[in-house]
């Protein structure tokens, strides 16, 4: 997690570093830090909180120079406080630092380096690092690249960095294993960041360094790329952004979180236009079409992500099972990397995630290739690691997603999904053409039906309001929007810090049951399509112990309405593509409760969006 900024050019850093810093917030927002060099000396200036608190905090320095480095942290070794926030020092004063990751041996370098006289003020991983770095340099007699280089061959660990050198200003260094590191590449200017949004606006050409490989970036001189283990010459591949400006700001409503669940009809259009030929009855997807033998030939399919990503592998489980008749497993990334899953070249791993970056899920991804499987990636972030690391993959062209609640990037994963599996089933000749027509047209039908799903807003306000003090709330499903009531307590706890636990609605009575009194909110999906009656049941079983209940029905229900205290309705739909629908509302509902308590809704607390440490 964490975030980071540089800036080496014509132009001021200041401004420059601290945009760039708020556009990365969502990656970590215990503190912030910034250093600048204005031709003679470093002016640093860091603090505890928000990129804002450090706006003012350095009115306390010079802003002038057209260097400067910067920092969001989302704190690993040692509690946020001013200290740990970075830039970090070195012992000299020379050298600065600001790191996203985390130098697990940092502890024995930390000993090794307090024996030869180095102090340290903070308890981070980070300052050894430059330290470390400084003691190479001055031992070796080397320039700061060199020292990078040597030094970093000696640490364990994930890391993006950005080092200056007061005795070297017309450069800053840069590494990367395992942390996103990203440099824009403008006219006699380069930036450095986590990912592209703090430099969209000065350039669309970026080198998104691979893991294990440091870049000089000189000012007047091209970049030089190396390998961070033998020093050897490496080439950069510019890349053209797609990314505009207008993606990353909030275009007039009062939260990302809100912008982006408005955008969904939008971004679910996005994901399969060009996809699905409805008329036509195709669907075409390179990584599908290139690698159908691996897919049809799967002993099974395993899926592994973490948070909303995992949610939305377990529908693609329903999905595949379902449609494509294809066995899956679905799996936490930080559980299948340690556990010694059995996996063979006979077995497809897809792994979904938003960002791309999420540790675990790139160490689940490397796991699998090891043992042989086939890996497929379902990302948003293009050019992001584990799009990078995967054989092959189906982005989900979302566009950026920036509150930390995701909302967009999970009906965009589910829409990939089932097209993938819409495509197996017909492949495989599980689905007859008329069968498969029909699923076609109606995914095409979803952005509209999610749309009318958005019309219940402001009856979804006046149920947030009677349920905003709630302490605990239970969501039930079943079948299909077994995750999705996952998900909507995921949502609800993430962002307004109330308990609320998802279920299938049938273990209900296995347990949650027993919490149930008239304090206790239960949002159920109950939908038409799939186990309606059953889940009747389930309201009623509610009912008679008093709980409250907030229905999600189709259209035109009339028997729960007369059971429930409130019901949200969305349009009809083929009960697979029911959780594109259904989720609004949840989405909906978490987001007026965390306003209405007053609660950071784009960036909650202890939360990061992007979470590059295991
Ligand atoms: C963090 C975010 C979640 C996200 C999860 C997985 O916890 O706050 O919103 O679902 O990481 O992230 P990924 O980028 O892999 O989908």
């Amino acid at each position: 997690m964490c975030g980071i900024v540089g800036y080496i050019g014509h132009r001021e850093a200041f401004p420059i570093v601290i945009k760039g810093l708020q556009r990365l917030e969502y990656r970590g927002y215990d503190s912030a830090g910034i250093a600048l060099f204005d031709g003679n000396q470093i002016n640093l200036s860091k603090t505890k909180g928000k990129v804002e608190d450090l706006k003012n905090k350095a009115k306390e320095i010079s802003q002038a120079g057209s260097i400067g480095i910067g920092h969001t942290r989302w704190a690993t070794h040692g509690v946020p406080n001013d200290v740990n926030s970075h830039p970090h020092y070195s012992n000299s004063g020379n050298l600065v630092i600001i790191h996203n990751g985390i130098i697990e041996n940092y502890e024995s370098i930390k000993q090794e380096l307090t024996k030869r006289g180095y102090t340290f003020q903070s308890d981070t991983d980070t300052e050894v690092l430059i330290n470390l770095i400084e003691e190479v340099k001055k031992t070796e007699d080397v320039k700061l690249g060199k020292a990078v280089q040597i030094a970093l061959n000696q640490v364990v660990g994930a890391y993006a960095i950005a080092v200056f050198d007061k005795e070297k200003p017309d450069e800053i260094v840069v590494a990367k294993l395992g942390s996103p590191l990203a440099i824009g590449i403008g006219e006699e200017e380069f930036f450095i960041a986590s990912d592209a949004s703090p430099f969209i606006e000065f350039t669309n050409n970026a080198v998104y360094l691979e893991d294990e490989e440091m870049a000089i970036i000189r000012l007047g001189k091209e970049i030089k790329l190396r390998k961070i283990k033998d020093d050897a010459v490496a080439y950069p591949r510019i890349l053209e952004l797609q990314m505009n400006l207008e993606e990353i700001e909030k275009g007039g409503y009062d939260h990302f979180m809100l912008k982006e669940i408005y955008e969904q009809p939008r971004a679910i259009k996005d994901t399969y236009r060009g996809r699905l030929l409805a008329e036509q009855g195709l669907i075409r997807m390179a990584g599908i079409d290139l690698n159908m033998e691996k897919f049809l030939n799967a002993n099974k399919i395993i899926i592994v992500a973490c948070g909303t990503s995992w949610h939305a592998g377990l529908v693609a489980e329903y999905i595949f099972e379902d449609l494509a008749r294809i066995p899956v497993e679905v799996e936490y990334a930080s559980e299948f990397r340690y556990r010694n899953p059995v996996i063979t070249d006979k077995d497809v791993l897809i792994a979904i995630s938003q960002s791309g970056e999420t540790a675990d899920t790139l160490a689940a991804i490397k796991l699998a290739k090891e043992k042989g499987a086939f890996v497929f990636g379902v990302c948003n972030v293009v050019g992001s690691s584990i799009a990078r690391e995967t054989d092959a993959g189906a982005y989900t062209h979302a566009g950026p997603e920036i509150g930390v609640a995701s909302t967009k990037a999970f009906t965009t994963q589910i829409t990939v999904l089932t097209l993938m599996a819409l495509k197996l089933a017909k492949t495989k000749g599980v689905f007859s053409e008329t069968k498969y027509r029909e699923y076609l047209s109606e995914l095409e039908t979803i952005p509209s039906k999610v749309e009318k799903s958005l019309e219940s807003n402001t009856l979804i306000e006046i149920i947030a309001d009677v349920y905003k003090d709630s302490t605990n709330c239970l969501y039930l499903g079943r079948g299909y929007n077994f995750p999705v009531a996952l998900e909507g307590a995921l949502k609800l706890k993430e962002i307004s810090y109330i308990h609320a636990e998802g279920y299938p609605a049938a273990e209900m009575k296995h347990g949650p049951i027993a919490l149930i009194d008239e304090q206790m909110p239960v949002f159920v999906i109950a939908t038409k399509k799939g186990h309606y009656e059953k889940v009747v049941s389930n309201i009623q079983e509610i009912k008679s112990r008093k709980g409250k209940i907030i229905a999600i029905v189709t259209e035109g229900d009339e028997q729960v309405k007369d059971l429930a205290d409130h019901v949200i309705e969305v349009p009809e739909t083929l009960e697979s593509l029911t959780p594109l629908l259904t989720t609004i509302p949840l989405q909906l509902i978490s987001y007026h409760i965390a306003v209405m308590r007053g609660c950071n809704v784009d960036q909650p607390r202890n939360l990061a969006k992007s979470v590059t440490v295991e």
